[in-house]
């Protein structure tokens, strides 16, 4: 048990917190992705698949996915590339890294494959070295994960509202570096699979003050019944969208 993680999502969720945590403990609502009978396939949260897909890419764009492993977002990006431009799938751990291959090697057709790179750089690194660089981003960020946390004693344990703070700087810091790294007329969504608030519409109200005349809020169409508008996004949420989420995403496009 730990009281300040209940607390604090009562404090912001009232009486739909109980709802959410029942709808926590059941089935994800997954889709199949199978390119072709010979490879494997790859099961995703439809909300996941959502967020990636908010991104409208098309073939010939330099795709970047900042935070990919294990790579189901990266699947649906390829899957729109089809092979044609350039398609760069980041993440800083070596463990999750080969979980990222392994579901590009076994779920994608080799030309789709043949404009991939991976990468292991730390993405709040991009914008400074890698500017004005990218058509689209998809920043998937590190996040509190709650239902996750809900399933596990021991990440239950640790939690703290020190914890959603800090991951929202780090999240803030991400963003800021996605923004930079993005070609003028570019797009980036920014999504997470947290409740917490100073992790979804917290961090891009920051980030429009902070790039205040670089970058403009895009909408979003709400995709699935339930789906709920926030102040700078979209939020999927098991309770009200049949299982599927947490998902909350946000998109900006970058205009100087
Ligand atoms: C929410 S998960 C990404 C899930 C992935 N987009 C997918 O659809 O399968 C966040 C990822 O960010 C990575 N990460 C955390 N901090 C990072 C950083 N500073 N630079 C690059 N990757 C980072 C973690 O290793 C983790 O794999």
């Amino acid at each position: 048990m730990n009281p300040d993680f209940f607390d604090f999502y009562s404090r912001h969720y009232g009486d739909r917190w109980p709802l959410l945590l029942e709808a926590f403990l059941e089935k994800t609502n997954s889709i199949k992705l199978q390119f072709s009978d010979s490879l494997e396939p790859y099961f995703l949260d439809e909300a996941s698949q959502f967020a990636a897909q908010c991104l409208e890419v098309e073939p010939g764009m330099s795709v970047l996915d900042m935070c990919a492993a294990p790579g189901g977002k990266s699947l649906v990006l390829a899957s729109t590339l089809a092979g044609e431009g350039t398609l760069q799938c980041n993440d800083r751990s070596p463990e999750r890294r080969i979980r990222l291959q392994h579901a590009l090697e076994n779920t994608l057709p080799a030309d789709w494959r043949s404009i991939i790179k991976v990468t292991g750089y730390d993405a709040s690194r991009f914008g400074l070295h890698c500017k004005e660089s990218y058509d689209r981003i998809l920043l998937d960020a590190p996040c509190s994960s709650e239902r996750h946390v809900v399933q596990s004693p021991k990440h239950l344990a640790q939690w703290s509202e020190k914890r959603t703070k800090r991951l929202s700087i780090e999240q803030g810091s991400l963003l800021a570096s996605a923004v930079d790294a993005l070609s003028v007329g570019g797009v980036v969504v920014y999504s997470t699979c947290a409740l917490s608030p100073l992790e979804n519409d917290a961090v891009v109200q920051k980030i429009m003050k902070k790039r205040k005349g670089k970058i403009r809020l895009m909408e979003i169409s709400l995709g699935f019944e339930g789906a709920e508008r926030t102040e700078f996004g979209v939020h999927i949420l098991p309770d009200r969208c049949k299982g599927r989420g947490p998902i909350f995403c946000a998109k900006l496009e970058k205009i100087d």
